[in-house]
């Protein structure tokens, strides 16, 4: 992971960038970090604040030998290994709201966001963008973001150096995904309800076809939540953004 880093001064977007060098034949483990992007993008088209010098930026690229269904999966070895990082650097622990938000004290600090391209039965590509809220302080945030996000800086009290965190998170990822390629997604899928706040909970997760509430009993061995309604219906949710009921 990491041999091979494309580092950006601003870029509109890694993920846009990855796409490019994927097309061009880029190898497994190309990185993409930016200082600045100026068309950052979310999850459902949403943007992504992404100020100079404050945050990682970055893209990741994979080429692994699987099916698409198992794409989520790379998504959540994502996520754990983000909290691992930051776990290692900070002594915090963060929170995972599934499928991919990662929360300190109830507020976004990491987003993931996994593009793929794929044919019927193999994934040729898949693009994991991370966005980690590091040295950025609340009057940096745009008035709306203020209530939702936070950084590492906020949370932790002083800042960080966005380098060394970009190190160990690479150092992690790597480990995570060489354990899941040995040995599946089992051992991740533990790591990962461990950091997860919403299983067990009741929750709401709006998908583009509707609302679906209940009990979130856990992720399949494919990473797709499971949601029990008040009938006893169990739901799978593939993509959905998630609200826990007070
Ligand atoms: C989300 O929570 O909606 C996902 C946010 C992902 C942001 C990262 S920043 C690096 C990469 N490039 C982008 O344009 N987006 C991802």
């Amino acid at each position: 992971m990491g041999r091979h880093i494309h580092s950006e001064d601003v870029v509109d977007s890694t993920q846009k960038v990855a796409h490019r060098l994927v097309f061009e034949g880029a190898s497994e483990g190309t990185i993409i970090i930016a200082e600045e992007q100026l068309s950052g993008r979310g999850r459902m088209d949403r943007k992504w604040h992404s100020p100079k010098y404050t945050g990682i930026w970055m893209s990741v690229i994979l080429r692994p030998n699987l099916p698409p269904a198992k794409a989520p999966q790379l998504t959540l070895i994502t996520a754990v290994a983000v909290v691992q990082a930051i776990e290692e650097m900070t002594g915090m622990t963060p929170e995972i709201k599934w499928p991919n938000d990662i929360l300190l004290n109830g507020k976004k600090v990491t987003g993931i966001l996994t593009e793929m391209q794929a044919d019927a039965d193999r994934i040729q590509s898949i693009i994991i963008g991370i966005g980690i809220n590091v040295n950025q302080q609340l009057e940096d945030y745009p008035e709306e973001l203020r209530p939702i996000a936070t950084s590492l800086a906020i949370e932790y009290g002083k800042k960080l150096e966005r380098a060394e965190l970009i190190k160990v998170l690479l150092v992690k990822l790597e480990k995570l995904y060489s354990l899941y390629l040995d040995q599946g997604f089992y051992p991740i899928k533990l790591l990962w309800e461990s950091y997860a706040i919403s299983i067990g909970k009741n929750i709401t997760a709006r998908t583009i076809t509707g609302s679906i509430s209940g009990q979130a009993l856990g992720i399949t061995d494919d990473g797709v939540l499971m949601i029990e309604d008040s009938h006893g219906i169990v739901h799978h949710v593939y993509s959905a953004d998630i609200e826990l009921e007070k």
